[in-house]
């Protein structure tokens, strides 16, 4: 993991981010370990997909990487920089540099602001522009996201939800971050609207030489955005691996699984195609599987699998896979 490191704009070492489980009456029961020794590298200007199912700790992972969240334990290195221990106003340009776009693009907007004054909220986290700076800025954002300057003095419900995840986006970039954590922001919308939105923010990231974190439920959504690819599973992330390579060459079952379950345009490989079905349930977050989390619902699972707990391995250059029984050593 130790390539290009120059490169490297965010890094999570052994990361962790546990909540506090309490039980019908308020009593703390248990943690849920959202986010369990997390290891992974996001390289300036690419944009890395993360996949899983829901629980599994997608957004908490995001979060606690740009620091809306606290880290239980590990490190977060933002720039080469040690952000892990930062507090109150020591985050504040550290916020400005990594911004985030959310799913729901109605919740996240105020229903009683117009756009110029969410926007100008926004602006507050830059200091030393003049008004007239400000207004320029605003009008010209609106613009890139393909608004006009006079929606500004329009409210959230005025628009469609493409619209107001154009305005989430403006939002964002406003602030001119580096990294945008782009948390599900296509999913709540219609199909004929996603590709609009994606192509906007891969237009976006080119002009302005973003670097992107981007969440997804599934496998069909990322692979032509991403440059590389996680998977998590409960907590955990269970493979890495450059977009093609991991659509081409999954090795751990729960990805194969997961991109067997996308549907295939095409009848004839649909039919040559072999579906890996998820056996079981998943489990719930508070009572997670010893040794391989995996391990109930892997038709391949071991004896081993129950207490060991598998480390990420290199099996080919970039590609990195926590289970120890696939994939061989190609390197
Ligand atoms: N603020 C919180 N307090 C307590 N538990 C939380 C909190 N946020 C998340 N969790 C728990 O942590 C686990 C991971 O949640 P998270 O929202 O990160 O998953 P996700 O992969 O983003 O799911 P989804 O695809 O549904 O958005 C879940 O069990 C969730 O209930
Ligand atoms: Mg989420």
């Amino acid at each position: 993991m130790e390539n290009n490191r120059n490169e490297i704009l965010l890094e999570a070492r052994d990361l962790c981010k546990y909540f506090p489980a309490k039980d019908f009456f308020g009593r703390k029961k248990a943690e849920v370990k959202a986010v369990d020794k997390i290891n992974l590298y996001i390289r300036k200007g690419e944009t890395f997909g993360l996949v899983g199912e829901s629980g599994c700790g997608k957004s908490t992972l995001g979060r606690t990487l740009i620091r809306m969240y606290d880290p239980t334990s590990g490190s977060i290195l933002f720039k080469g920089q040690d952000i892990t221990g930062l507090k109150g106003k020591q985050l504040l340009p550290v916020h400005r540099q990594m911004q985030i776009i959310f799913q729901d693009p109605y919740s996240s907007l105020d229903p009683h602001h117009n756009v110029r004054e969410i926007l100008k909220e926004s602006l507050t986290a830059v200091s030393g522009l003049s008004s007239d700076e400000m207004e320029g800025r605003m009008v010209e954002i609106l613009k890139k996201v393909g608004l006009k300057p006079d929606d500004m003095y329009k409210y959230a419900y005025e628009f469609s939800g493409g619209q107001r995840q154009r305005i989430g986006i403006a939002r964002a970039l406003l602030v001119e971050p580096e990294f945008l954590l782009c948390d599900e922001p296509i999913s709540a919308l219609d199909v004929s609207i996603q590709a609009q939105v994606v192509n906007l923010l891969e237009d976006l990231q080119k002009e302005m030489g973003l670097t992107y974190l981007f969440v997804a439920h599934d496998l069909s959504m990322v692979r032509h955005i991403s440059t590389r690819i996680g998977v998590m599973y409960l907590g955990r992330l269970v493979e890495i691996a450059d977009s093609d390579e991991l659509y081409e060459n999954p090795l751990h079952p729960y990805t194969k699984a997961l991109l067997s379950a996308i549907p295939l345009a095409d009848p004839k490989l649909a039919a040559q195609s072999r579906r890996v079905m998820l056996s079981g349930e998943l489990p719930s977050p508070m009572h997670v599987p010893t040794g391989c989390h995996f391990h109930t619902r892997c038709m391949y699972a071991r004896e081993e699998c129950k207490n060991h707990i598998p480390e990420m391995r290199e099996v080919s250059p970039g590609h990195f896979v926590s289970c120890p029984y696939t994939g061989g050593n190609k390197s």
